[in-house]
Parts: C-alpha cells; structure tokens; sequence
C-alpha cells in the first residue's frame, strides 16, 4: 500500500488532473466532500487530503511515502525529503510585491509581510537588505494596503490578486511548479511502488508540458 499525501485547494486542483492521467484517480473521491482519506484496493493506494504546507511534513515523517508539494512550501519547511520529479503544473512566481508607486527608503528596514518567512529572509539576506519580517497565514495583499507592511512576498499565478488590490509585482523572485516527494526510508523500502508512480507521472507531466 503506497500512502500519498496531496495539497487541498489550488495546487491540487491541478495535480489532481496529472495523477488522473497517470492512472491515479482520486478527484471524485475528494471532490465536495469532507473525506481527508481516500483508498483505493485496486490501485493499492491510499490518498490523504492535507493543507499544502503540510504535505512536505506528513513525507519527512513517513505517514504519507509520497506526496505533491509546491516547490515554495517545500524550500520553506526544509523537508528532508527525496525530490522525484517537477510535475510542470502549479506553475507560478514567488514575487515581492506592493504598491505600484512604492519607493523605498533605504535608511530604514524593509517591512515585509508573508506567509513563506525563511524564503523572504534568505532572498533578502542575499541582496544584503536589512528586512522586519510580518509572519500572516492568508490574505497577505491586505498587509501594504493597510500599511501593516511596505511589500509582501507572495506567489503569484495570474496575477488577478495582485491587480484587484492595486498592487504591482516589484520584482520576481524564482519560477515555482509542483514537485513530486518521496519519503527517504519509502523509496528505499518501496521502491518499485515508488518508481512506478515517478514513471507514470513522468509521462503525464511530459503530456502536460506538450
Ligand atoms: C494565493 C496567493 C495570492 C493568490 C495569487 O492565495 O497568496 O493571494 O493566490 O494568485 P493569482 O495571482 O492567480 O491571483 P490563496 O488563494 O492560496 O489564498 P490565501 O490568500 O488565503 O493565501
């Protein structure tokens, strides 16, 4: 039995289509329901549903063999996991962004507003700004118009968040997609289970990018 731990929401809406194509059907057992596990006997699998932060969490700890994170979350928690493979869906930018007409001052430290703190610390560090990280856990575009923060440090997608804010991407920090993870004991313990699913996706994800 191979356990697999998905993100809710967004990012597995689109991995959901994937993992159909690879044979790993699990959308309509999720689908406007509250089941969080889902099994299937024929496929000798089992599906959790988990919040995308998390996912990264429940593969290091071997509760889940496999699973498919953001590679965003996956930087920021430092899983000790083994990356497989880039799905070529989810794709998106992490970005600093505010008000268009931001300027900075740079006498002072920078107010930064995210969810994904150690990836905001280290960007910064590595351009040598001195930065007051604002830690929120949704809404982030809330923080510069209520002059909580100077800028955020947020995915962005198609980028209509960001417009129907008035807010403007400032700079684009790194491309994100979703990767698929495996737990270090499972691929070694389950490896055949573990390779066939890498190989299955493989070819829907080169389907995905055609
Ligand atoms: C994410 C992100 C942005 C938005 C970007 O939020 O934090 O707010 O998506 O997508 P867009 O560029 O396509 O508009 P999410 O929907 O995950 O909700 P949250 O605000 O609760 O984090």
């Amino acid at each position: 039995m191979l356990n697999i731990a998905l993100p809710k929401g967004r990012l597995g809406d689109k991995v959901y289509k994937v993992l159909a194509e690879a044979g790993y059907d699990c959308h309509e057992a999720f689908d406007e329901s509250r089941k969080r596990v889902f099994e299937s006997t024929d496929a000798q699998v089992r599906y959790f549903l988990v919040k995308p932060s998390d996912v990264a969490i429940y593969v290091q700890h071997g509760a889940a063999d496999v699973g498919i994170v953001g590679e965003d979350t996956l930087l920021e928690s430092g899983a000790g996991v083994c990356e497989l493979l880039e799905l070529g869906a989810g794709r998106c930018r992490k970005s600093v962004a505010g008000k268009a007409d931001f300027r900075e001052d740079p006498d002072r430290s920078l107010r930064v507003a995210t969810k994904f703190a150690n990836i905001a610390k280290r960007y910064y560090a590595g351009i040598g700004r001195e930065i007051e990280i604002i830690k929120l856990n949704g809404s982030i575009e809330l923080a510069p118009i209520l002059g909580l923060s100077d800028v955020i440090v947020d995915i962005v997608e198609s980028g209509k968040t960001l417009k129907e804010n008035n807010l403007a991407v400032l700079t684009e920090i790194f491309p994100i997609s979703a990767r698929f993870i495996a737990n270090k004991t499972s691929y070694t313990f389950k490896e055949d289970e573990v390779n066939a699913m890498l190989k299955a996706l493989k070819a829907a994800a080169e389907g995905e990018r055609a």
